[in-house]
């Protein structure tokens, strides 16, 4: 059975709603599939908040400088030009639209995290900022009547005809069968793949699917090898590994190892605000050092009174695991949290497969380079969920949608049903081998090892989930091998220094080995040239 809509958006994130919501107002029908409930994502967990230039001491070009500089020579200077300057606009135009950002006496107040040169992250409900983003993104999209949101809709791959991405392929969430839909074009918005690793801030939807149905459906892939490790996870037998906001860090809270010593100091002058790749490299140093799993971050010496207000859902869930964040160290550890790199696309988030849109933590922009500024990634998902949403309709409304029968070669649902404990054990396989030899150091050996490993799973008989799961790793894996140098997220023991001739983009795609692109124009020799 399939079903027919002008556009098809999956995920219901950030870039998601905005999306769907633009596309919605410009008069089409609009489809947004989710992989769980309608607020399960990334974007509901974020918690520092969000950069934004609208302060009186701000302007734009200090935040593009400061992004710059934090994406270590990678980012596309259009499309940082880009978020800074309409990011603004998109953020007001979020809160004319209901959102609730912290205020004090009326006025927005600004929070400071690492590698900013100002205060300039907005919150809201102290430490619960992407869920409100979510709240209002939600209630903003149930005004429009065109929107239809399907919850439990796990999308398998793209349907491509003639390498026109045409629909998808999602399981029933009732009749637990494969589904297609078809539409004028499809808007992928399916966030990160933090789940790859063992150790992640992520929750389980954020396993990477676009990527990899992406590439698949012949999508060029940009700079994989660039994953974020959060520095600060909670760290403690028995518990998740819940994310301690950098925001505790630009309040004033410090590192500690198990001796007690405050260790910073030892490895950046701006110590505890440090870029998070090395805030990261220098916990895992202290932990090798002393013998630890763990150190500690230090908010003692802050009002309790004033923690409790300004982090309350951290404190809510430290004390579940009997942590006061006002008078206990509270153990920490890096975990994945963020991928730089993902769909190409250009400004306008077209992707390099016609009909194939892309915005959103699953693309690489440009925007981020090498590592991600904090705080910039609601902002790049509010700002190309828009211009992706834009774009489509702009693109395509007037074109038919192209229904084709695709013959199905696999039959996910009963492998996905009757494979689950394989698919479990492949997972847990492959997350182990990245976070061990594809991790926050990496080196040609463990590289090569893990790559091994990974050709031999994905050559085996796996469920579609499974086969997207390890490819996304391998694709991970293969670009951190061919950059032989060192450079934000990106950290090779065997290669530590930072190289000029790699000073290039990966490029990854199905039918060719691994490539590089210029700096110069990523977006301009990118999607738009491919695709005409
Ligand atoms: P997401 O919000 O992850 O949404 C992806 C959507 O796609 C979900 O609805 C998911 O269910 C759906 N999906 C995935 N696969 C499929 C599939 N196969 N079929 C159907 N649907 C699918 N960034 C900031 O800027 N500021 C912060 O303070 C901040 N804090 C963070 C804290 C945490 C704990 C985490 C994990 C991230 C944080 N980030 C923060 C990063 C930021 O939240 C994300 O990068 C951003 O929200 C991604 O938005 P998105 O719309 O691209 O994806
Ligand atoms: C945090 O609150 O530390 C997360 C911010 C981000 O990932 O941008």
């Amino acid at each position: 059975m399939s079903q027919v809509t002008d556009f098809i958006v999956i995920g219901s994130g950030v870039a998601g709603l905005r999306a769907a919501i633009e596309m919605a107002t410009n008069g089409a029908d609009v489809t947004v599939l989710t992989k769980d409930k309608a607020n399960e994502s990334n974007t509901e967990y974020a918690q520092g908040g969000v950069a934004v230039v609208l302060s009186d001491d701000d302007d734009a070009e200090l935040h593009e400088g400061d992004t710059l500089i934090a994406g270590a020579g990678l980012c596309d200077e259009p499309a940082v030009e880009v978020l800074v300057n309409e990011g603004t606009r998109y953020i007001k135009e979020l809160i004319e639209w209901g959102t609730e950002f912290d205020k004090e006496g009326g006025n927005l107040v600004f929070t400071q995290e690492a590698a900013h040169s100002r205060r300039r992250i907005l919150h809201a409900h102290g430490d619960s900022t992407g869920a409100e983003f979510v709240r209002s993104l939600i209630a903003r999209a149930r005004q429009e009547k065109n929107i239809t949101l399907l919850p439990f809709a796990n999308t398998e791959r793209l349907l491509v005809d003639e390498s026109r991405c045409i629909g998808v392929r999602y399981l029933d969430p009732i009749l637990r069968s494969p589904r297609d839909i078809f539409a004028k074009a499809v808007i992928l918005c399916t966030g990160g793949a933090g789940q790859l690793y063992q150790h992640t801030t992520n929750p389980p939807v954020a396993t990477g699917d676009g990527m990899a149905m992406a590439y698949f459906a012949g999508a060029e892939m940009a700079d994989m090898e660039f994953i974020q490790f959060h520095p600060t996870a909670l760290s403690l037998d028995g518990a998740p590994r819940f994310l301690l906001s950098e925001a505790m860090r630009g309040e004033g809270g410090i590192l500690r190892n198990v001796n007690g010593e405050r260790f910073m100091g030892r490895y950046d002058e701006r110590l505890e605000l440090a870029p998070r790749d090395i805030v990261s490299r220098s916990i895992v140093a202290e932990m090798r050092r002393t013998g630890s799993r763990y150190v500690y971050l230090d908010m003692t010496a802050l009002d309790g009174k004033f923690l409790r207000h300004r982090f309350p859902k951290i404190n809510e869930v430290c004390l579940q695991f009997g942590l006061n964040i006002a008078e206990s160290q509270l153990p920490v550890s890096p975990a994945s949290h963020y991928c730089m790199g993902g769909v190409r696309t250009d400004l306008w988030g077209r992707t390099t497969v016609p009909g194939l849109y892309a915005a959103g933590e699953v693309t690489c922009t440009g925007v981020h380079g090498a590592n991600r500024l904090a705080s910039n990634s609601l902002l790049e998902g509010l700002v190309w969920g828009a211009r992706a949403g834009k774009a489509a309709a702009n693109d395509e409304l007037s074109s038919p949608v192209a229904k084709r029968a695709q013959t199905v070669s696999d039959n996910s649902a009963a492998i996905g049903d009757t494979r689950s404990a394989i698919a479990t054990a492949v997972r847990k396989r492959v997350k182990r081998v990245m976070w061990e030899r594809v991790g926050i150091l990496r080196d040609r050996k463990s590289l090569l090892r893990a790559i091994n490993e990974f050709e031999q799973i994905a050559g085996s008989n796996l469920s579609v989930s499974s086969r997207n799961f390890v490819t996304l790793a391998l694709l991970i894996a293969r670009a951190a091998l061919w950059r032989e140098e060192s450079r934000g997220g990106h950290y090779r023991t065997d290669h530590p220094e930072q190289r000029l001739e790699f000073q290039r983009h990966s490029i990854q795609r199905i039918s060719e080995p691994i490539s590089s692109a210029q700096i110069v124009d990523f977006n301009a020799t990118g999607p738009a040239k491919l695709r005409a």
